[in-house]
């Protein structure tokens, strides 16, 4: 008699199920990312997600077998879409005005970067609200949550603590409990008993969500998953994931710098572009409330090379400093490196220097960063990386009260951006006396006499108006 097959190979990527191992996925093309994982032996089929479980599901067990009719969208009451503050302002906007009941949140961030402390803070602000909470920890014990939470400050109201792994002892906690929040700190650490294989495996984290989406819909319980990244910068586990809950955020910012932007890449409650912005302090994360003025402090004036750029972020222009350091090569490969950009970029708008203004940048090594450590990649940028490049060639610096925004294209033309206007408001808010934009954007913008606009159609004009402003 044949044996019944125990296990099979499952895509880290994609979740991809097949019968034997691939090079490549068929699904998603991935190379060696096939692993072999005990098949799981409960009925739901890993992968395969309850179509009942729909994120619009008011009332009713979403995914249950009771109460399966179809309604009417008008019979669907919008008062369970009512909003949960957070206590901060900044994870509020990027969750779309408030936590929605029921919502399943991915929080994904390099170890350390303060996923657990976020969490645990807005645990406590919805606590001292009169929320009911459940912080279930898989990765700590109680005694260094208190001691987490003694920093941060006073716990008030009906905030619970749990230690567990075990999902089906978890479920019975959050049935027992009926708490508003949850929050599951990491789902690589959740297992199943049922689900053969460890904890952090392809099938375990797909399993793992799988119930809690079905607590969150079913209860109407909104819960945040801590998720943990990989190398690449993804959350480690399967991409159904990422597809499996409501919203995905990711906590980033650079070990040694003290903020850190939460950014959405997927939100069914809300625009994805928005970021929050957050500080790490003594006493946990504060919010920051003006980036600009945040991540312009204690730049150095007067320094050649040194330019300061507007780029938006969702609806929220930001004002940061773009740097670069320009010297001749001591090889005959020119080195080139970004940091905070894109590499290529960086290039291209080298080969527009070297074409359309006739500077000899294949004699030199070029070094661009985005002061602070954030990622930017707006082509508005383009102007003010070229403006940074020209600078310290010459090494001239530009004054420190100009900024500078406009896309570079391939002929040294200098294009329109969007929201132009709310770019110069933020740097009259901010005390600049002058801004170097696309003429174009000038054209149609109204006269201000609170700061010098400059309007530039092609990169030498801008170059040319660098010695007088
Ligand atoms: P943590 O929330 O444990 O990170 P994650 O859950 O994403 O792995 O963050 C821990 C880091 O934050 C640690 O390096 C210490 C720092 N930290 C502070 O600087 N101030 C604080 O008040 C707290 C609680 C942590
Ligand atoms: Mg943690």
């Amino acid at each position: 008699m044949a044996k019944a097959k125990t296990t099979a190979f499952f895509c880290k990527e994609c979740g991809f199920e097949s019968s034997k191992w691939m090079g490549q996925c068929p699904a998603c093309h991935a190379w060696n990312t096939m692993v072999e994982e005990p098949v799981a032996k409960t009925a739901s089929v890993p992968g395969r997600v309850t179509l009942g479980v729909s994120s619009f599901s008011s009332g009713g067990r979403a995914g249950g077998r009771a109460g399966a009719a179809p309604v009417k969208l008008d019979q669907v009451s919008l008062e369970e879409q009512d909003r949960i503050s957070t206590g901060f302002g900044e994870l509020d906007r990027v969750l779309g005005s408030g936590i929605v009941a029921g919502s399943l949140v991915l929080v994904g961030g390099d170890p350390g970067i303060g996923k657990s402390t976020l969490l645990l803070q807005v645990c406590r602000n919805l606590a001292a609200a009169g929320r009911r909470v459940l912080y279930i920890s898989g990765e700590e014990s109680l005694k260094q949550i208190k001691m987490r939470a003694s920093r941060v400050g006073e716990v008030t109201g009906e905030l619970l603590f749990l230690c567990e792994t075990n999902l089906d002892e978890i479920q019975a906690a959050i049935e027992g409990e009926k708490p508003e929040v949850v929050v599951i700190d990491s789902i690589q650490t959740m297992f199943r008993e049922d689900v053969a294989s460890a904890p952090g495996s392809v099938s375990q984290v797909r399993e793992s969500t799988n119930i809690l989406m079905q607590i969150a819909k079913g209860l109407g319980i909104a819960v945040f998953i801590v998720g943990h990244v990989t190398k690449e910068g993804v959350v480690a586990g399967p991409r159904v994931l990422e597809h499996m809950v409501d919203t995905v955020l990711y906590f980033e910012g650079e070990r040694n710098a003290s903020y850190r932007i939460l950014r959405g890449v997927k939100n069914r409650f809300g625009s994805t572009n928005e970021i929050g912005v957050f500080e790490m302090q003594q006493q946990g994360l504060v919010e920051v409330e003006n980036p600009s003025e945040y991540l312009l402090s204690g730049r150095p004036e007067e320094a050649s090379g040194a330019v300061v750029a507007c780029s938006i972020e969702g609806t929220r222009p930001m004002l940061l400093e773009v740097q670069a350091l320009v010297t001749q090569t001591n090889f005959g490969m020119p080195r080139r490196t970004a940091a905070g950009t894109d590499y290529n970029r960086v290039n291209l708008l080298m080969a527009v220097l070297e074409k359309r203004c006739h500077y000899e940048m294949s004699r030199y090594d070029a070094y661009v960063n985005i002061a602070g450590g954030l990622k930017m990649n707006e082509p508005a940028l383009d102007l003010a990386i070229v403006l940074a490049l020209v600078s310290s060639m010459k090494d001239a610096a530009v004054s420190p009260k100009t900024i500078i925004f406009g896309e570079v294209g391939l002929s040294g033309e200098v294009r329109a951006v969007s929201m132009a206007e709310q770019r110069v408001n933020e740097a009259i808010k901010l005390g600049f006396s002058s801004c170097i934009l696309p003429q174009v954007n000038l054209d149609k913008m109204k006269s201000t006499d609170k700061i010098a606009l400059y309007g530039v159609r092609n990169v030498r004009e801008a170059i040319g108006l660098l010695s007088r402003v």
